[in-house]
């Protein structure tokens, strides 16, 4: 039976930062601790921080700005973190908020109503609570049937939850699902860190999974495979949790927030991606110099580069590797699935091309799309 992506959507925050702006913030705040630890630096007892550069963090990592959900807080040097009141019980949760906007543009684009649902899956890096389940409350949000549930595969969880929908639809389970990621990184990323307080900006993607035979579509990208893969390593980690309140004198140490050792998942990760997408070409037929596009996780503009090479054989161009880098920064689990959702132009019926991420986990996903048209 064959099945296919048949509509996409994407939730971009209402703020916008650039890297200047955020360079500035975390200098100010570089400059107040260094003049308040100045006796003991002085005294080298203390290490004085050293400052951030927008010049570093557009050539180390290709990005150049970042959406946000709030940008008073991140900008405030004295806070440096998103400030997201709490909301009452019976209000609709952000992340179910984003979730909505997401899922209604992939429902309009695939041309069907959230009553065709057979079941929801949210996705993502971070869920803000334990239960009820954001996917339950989304689901009942968008008065979708059948079940939902939430995954948590951190960069790779967008990628993971298609090829969970598609199982499910081929066992007959559900005639559709719909996979939803809204990511509110700014959440988790530490603002004084300067290896990676540019890291991260917010987003939420939407992905409609259907039977072909049974879409009403008028296009839809066809699922030729999907393979997925997971390595133990400590070198991307945030060790935020439930369990954080029973060890309170390390609760707000900064291991609760992303730690990444940017360098050595750089080196393990593009490998065993390139490997990964490889081999699951080989498996399904599909010569690397055939495809059209490769849709790959935003996390640094040079891994993607080397990545795309090692597959094709050659450089990609900008058309074949496209890049949302410079407008969104890393997103994590929504990268992939929004370069996808911007960058469909050109490709023509039975054009073949591979959506992919990788991160934390370690993890990569790897989703195999011939693009067709409904017949008539
Ligand atoms: N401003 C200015 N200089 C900075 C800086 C900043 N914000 N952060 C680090 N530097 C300096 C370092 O001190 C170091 O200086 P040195 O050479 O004098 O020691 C130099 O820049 C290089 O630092 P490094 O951390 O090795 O940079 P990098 O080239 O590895 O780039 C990343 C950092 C994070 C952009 C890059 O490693 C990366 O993107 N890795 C992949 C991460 C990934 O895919 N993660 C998945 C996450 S979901």
């Amino acid at each position: 039976m064959p099945i296919a992506i048949t509509g996409t959507g994407l939730f971009t925050p209402p703020y916008s930062i650039s890297n200047d702006e955020l360079v500035a913030a975390f200098n100010a705040y570089v400059e107040a601790e260094n003049a308040k630890n100045a006796d003991a630096i002085a005294r080298g007892e203390k290490k004085a921080l050293e400052p951030s550069s927008a010049e570093f963090i557009t050539s180390a990592s290709g990005i150049g700005r970042r959406y946000v959900m709030d940008r008073t807080g991140i900008l405030d040097p004295e806070i440096l973190a998103p400030r997201i009141p709490e909301r009452t019980n019976d209000q609709h949760s952000i992340q179910c908020e984003m979730a909505l906007a997401a899922a209604r543009e992939a429902l309009a684009q695939a041309n069907t109503t959230a009553d065709r649902l057979g079941a929801v899956i949210v996705a993502c890096s971070n869920m803000q609570r334990s239960y009820p389940a954001i996917s339950v409350e989304v689901q009942d949000a968008l008065g979708a049937k059948g079940f939902a549930f939430d995954m948590n595969v951190a960069c790779s969880s967008a990628t993971f939850g298609i090829n969970v929908a598609r199982d499910l639809i081929a066992a007959g389970s559900v005639k559709s699902a719909l996979v939803v990621s809204p990511e509110i990184c700014t959440g988790h990323l530490n603002f004084r860190d300067r290896e990676s307080h540019f890291i991260f900006g917010d987003a939420c993607t939407a992905v409609v999974v259907e039977d072909a035979e049974t879409t009403r579509a008028p296009s839809f990208y066809e699922i030729l495979g999907t393979r997925l893969a997971t390595k133990f390593s400590n070198n991307i980690r945030n060790n935020a949790g439930f369990l954080n309140r029973t060890a309170p004198e390390r609760r707000d140490d900064a291991d609760k927030l992303f730690v990444q050792q940017g360098r050595k998942v750089f080196k393990d990760v593009s490998p065993m991606v390139a490997d990964l997408v490889s081999g699951h070409l080989d498996s399904v037929g599909i010569a690397p110099t055939s495809i059209k596009r490769m849709w790959l996780h935003q996390a640094n503009g040079t891994m993607n580069q080397w990545i795309a090479r090692k597959v094709l054989g050659r450089d990609a161009t900008e058309a074949e590797a496209p890049s949302v880098l410079e407008e969104y920064a890393n997103t994590s689990s929504c990268g992939s699935i929004i370069t996808f959702h911007k960058n469909r132009d050109g490709i023509e019926d039975g054009d073949v091309g591979v959506i992919c991420s990788f991160g934390a986990g370690y993890s990569v996903g790897s989703v195999i799309v011939k693009k067709a048209t409904r017949p008539s």
